[in-house]
């Protein structure tokens, strides 16, 4: 039984308690929470459900839904429930039906305090028959990504942002089997150097403008060569960051050896050789006056007498703790709020914006995470200013720093971040509020991005929040890690539509017990080649069949492909079709699965995949000889203006 919040339970509310609907208890049924659905193959021998059900007193009276019963996909019965109302019975003829949904939807007006129980619930079955059982919603995709080639590939963006005179560390990122050379062709600019054992750049750009660096991989098994622009200018980040944050894995309970263990797992999983690059600490390095009276380890001054930020006592040493991560060719990161404490109620960077750039930056850390939190208590102004003030405030005193620091404004979208965050010196900007590991959280991220595609840029992208992928806190119970609740099949769309969206990916699971199927996830050249495509254009969405629960996202790639994710938004399998005639494309078009890295084949006419529910099949078109997209359509995302078929 899925469930929109926390876990369904049997026996016991979702939040672990007595079943309990207007004052009575129930020994019998289930509690989940709204949007809830239960497939169950009945063998055409179901006869009636009937439950008493309600909203668990647990929401405190709150709360209102909708209890369905779907017999063969039509409603048998539904009765709306408000919070207070105490339990309804629930009666359904199920006329020998085979498959029974039990839903519970939202009722219209959000998720928010939707404790739902079925309680004293019974099916009565044909003599002698009795369920199949539980029935997955839809196939289910096992792991796609093919294993890895042993000839070298290098998987670095075509650019790298880097300021005048700061200092670089690059590490090429290469996959392939070891023993490898790795070199450089050609010159490299005097005041750079590259270690060929660590694959490392260091160094500075001293002056302003394009500098191609041409790196060639060898061993026993081939050979691959990419250049590498490094652009010395204002701009960071020209393609999304790529790494790892400690939230969803640690949550609050983060230290410094749970840092330098998954900087140690994040280099022996390889994910530096496709392209990841920050480690980052979240929330709770600081001290933190609340939790501190319960928890020694976060009691402490919030800062030095000098006003320095004070890190507290499982963070020993912020600055050899930064030279560890650069000690394996990654990059640190940081996180604080412009209020006077972050969401966890350590000490934020409130009237110490200045004094915390220069400690990061002393410290040597690349990347800040800048989180709303209290600021709303300290606020002043109105309308824009009262929004956007910290932001820009906080980006002029990094940018006054002699590091490369990148700016991730984290604001929940606010005041429509997407349109001034960029100028506010920020290179990715959260769109939503936080993403957890269910499917209407992921789904309603993935919404939310479709008015914002134009906002998204090299150096300014979108951030539909971090990876929920592989075993994380909010799947655990007490702080402690669990297996992602999203299906195989979701999991598949939210890395899919991440990578369309152009969005940073930060991973956010435990590295160190990350399984096979999350790690392939991760790992896919040519999907993560989506995410790191050097136009920077993010998918917008072209076809939007609500009824079929399809829809198409599209966004153009460097040298006139096309990537699409077709994604099925509905539980059972759909075919997911679309005519090149109306995205305006003309000609023959080769398709290739970028999961599996397959060709499909040339296609004139239009494509058509099988979709399991719920998950997102990725393909990647590109024009064969001749082929080209209407005149009137500047990228294949103009047709959400443009009618081709006029
Ligand atoms: C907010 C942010 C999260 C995380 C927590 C830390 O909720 O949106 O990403 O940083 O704060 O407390």
């Amino acid at each position: 039984m899925t469930s929109g919040w926390g876990n369904s339970k049997a026996r016991k509310s979702v939040e672990g308690r007595k079943l309990q609907i207007g004052g009575k208890t129930y020994e019998r049924g289930a509690g989940t929470h709204a949007p809830s659905r239960f497939k169950i193959a009945t063998g055409g021998n179901a006869l009636s459900f009937s439950a008493m059900v309600g909203l668990d007193d647990e929401a405190g009276g709150k709360g209102s839904v909708v209890f369905r019963v779907l017999a063969d996909g039509k409603v048998a019965a539904e009765v709306a429930v408000n919070g207070g109302d105490g339990a309804k019975e629930l009666r359904a003829d199920l006329a020998g039906a085979g498959k029974v949904v039990l839903e519970v939807t939202d009722g219209g007006d959000g998720m928010h305090f939707d404790h739902a129980d079925w309680c004293d619930a019974y099916f009565t079955f044909r003599d002698g028959t009795r369920p199949l059982g539980a029935e997955a919603l839809s196939r289910q995709l096992g792991i796609l990504t093919p294993p890895a080639g042993r000839a070298p590939r290098i998987n670095a963006p075509a650019r790298y942002g880097v300021r005048p005179g700061n200092p670089v560390l690059f590490k090429l990122p290469v996959a392939g089997e070891k023993p490898m050379n790795v070199k450089i062709e050609g010159a490299l600019p005097p005041t750079l150097a590259f270690d060929n054992a660590t694959r490392v750049v260091t160094g500075t750009l001293e002056k302003p403008g394009d500098y191609p660096i041409r790196f060639v991989a060898e061993n026993s098994h081939g050979r691959d060569a990419k250049t590498v622009v490094f652009v010395a200018g204002e701009k960071l980040a020209l393609t999304p960051p790529m790494g790892w944050n400690s939230w969803n894995a640690f949550a609050g309970r983060v230290s410094d050896a749970k840092i330098r263990a998954a900087a140690d797992a994040f280099v022996r999983l390889g994910l530096d050789e496709h392209g990841y690059s920050f480690v980052n600490i979240d929330d709770f390095w600081q001290n933190n006056p609340q939790n501190g009276r319960t928890d020694p380890t976060l009691a402490g001054p919030e800062r030095n007498p000098d006003g320095s930020i004070s890190p507290n006592s499982r963070f020993p040493d912020m600055k050899a703790l930064a030279g560890y991560i650069h000690s394996l060719g990654l990059k640190a990161g940081l996180y604080s709020s412009p209020g006077p404490y972050t969401c966890g109620g350590c000490t934020g960077s409130h009237l110490h914006e200045l004094q915390d750039a220069q400690s990061y930056a002393e410290w040597g850390y690349d990347y800040l995470k800048y989180d709303w939190c209290s600021y709303g208590r300290v606020a002043t102004g109105e309308g824009h200013i009262y929004h956007r003030r910290p932001y820009f405030l906080m980006g002029r005193c990094l940018r006054m720093q002699p590091r490369d620091i990148v700016f991730s404004l984290c604001q929940y979208g606010n005041d429509a971040v997407s349109t001034w965050g960029a100028e506010a010196g920020g290179h990715c900007w959260r769109t939503t509020g936080d993403v957890f590991d269910t499917w209407p959280s992921v789904y309603g991220a993935i919404r939310a991005q479709a008015p914002l595609w134009m906002h998204a840029a090299p150096g300014a992208w979108n951030d539909p929040d971090m990876l929920v992928l592989g075993r994380n806190v909010w799947a655990g119970g007490d702080g402690d890690a669990g297996s992602s609740r999203l299906t195989p099949n979701e999991q598949y769309t939210h890395m899919s539509m991440w990578c369309m969206f152009a969005a940073p990916l930060m991973i956010g699971c435990d590295l160190e017990n990350i399984d096979d199927f999350t790690l392939s996830l991760l790992v896919n050249d040519e999907v993560l080649a989506i995410d790191q495509d050097e136009l920077g254009a993010a998918a917008a969405l072209v076809k939007n069949d609500t009824a079929g629960g399809a829809e198409i996202w599209a966004r153009p790639l460097a040298g006139g492909a096309i990537a699409f994710a077709l994604l099925n938004t509905d539980d059972e399998e759909h075919e997911i079709a679309f005519s090149f005639k109306e995205f305006g494309m003309r000609g023959e078009w080769l398709v290739r699965d970028v999961w599996r890295q397959k060709d499909e084949g040339a296609m004139s006419g239009g494509y058509a995949a099988s979709v399991p529910g719920h998950a997102t099949h990725l393909v990647r078109l590109s024009p064969l000889p001749g082929a080209c997209l209407d005149p009137r359509l500047r990228d294949i995302r103009d047709t959400v203006y443009i009618d081709t078929d006029k």
